[in-house]
């Protein structure tokens, strides 16, 4: 799929964020290796720590669903800069449960102006299953 229509997908999850606190809007649109896409935006909470990001929204819409496999997700969002939105931490860790080294990551500004890196790229040396399960520690 052409990755400027994944990110034209997660300007339109944007629309969607419920950020009264930060007044971030992030959209994110996960693309399956069947083809699907999954929209999801941040929704922001009176509790803070219970806000939940955009990717991860997309995310746990997906897993939800069934999906298992994943090729890649775009993700745009702004604060007022003119500058890539990069996923924070706890949204690699959790594409890392189900996305390889290799899956794509493409942080847009628009449809013309983006960066494809690969989950490996921004999630080197992580703590995944094989970590946990297959190894002795
Ligand atoms: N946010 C995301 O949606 N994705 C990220 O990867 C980082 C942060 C959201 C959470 C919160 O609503 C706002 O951006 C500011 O942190």
């Amino acid at each position: 799929m052409d990755y400027k229509e994944l990110i034209k997908e997660a300007f339109d999850a944007q629309k969607n964020s419920y950020s009264p606190y930060s007044s971030c809007k992030v959209g994110a649109a996960l693309l399956c290796k069947d083809g699907r896409i999954y929209k999801g935006c941040n929704i922001e909470n009176a509790s803070f720590s219970l806000t939940n990001c955009a990717e991860r929204t997309a995310l746990f819409k997906a897993v939800s669903e069934g999906e298992r496999g994943f090729e890649a997700i775009a993700v745009v969002g702004n604060n007022g800069q003119d500058e890539l939105f990069f996923p924070c931490g706890a949204c690699r860790q959790a594409l890392s449960e189900f996305c390889g080294k290799d899956f794509k990551i493409i942080v847009a500004k628009c449809v013309d102006e983006y960066k494809v890196l690969t989950l490996g790229e921004l999630l080197p040396f992580s703590f995944d299953k094989e970590v946990v399960y297959e190894k002795d520690c």
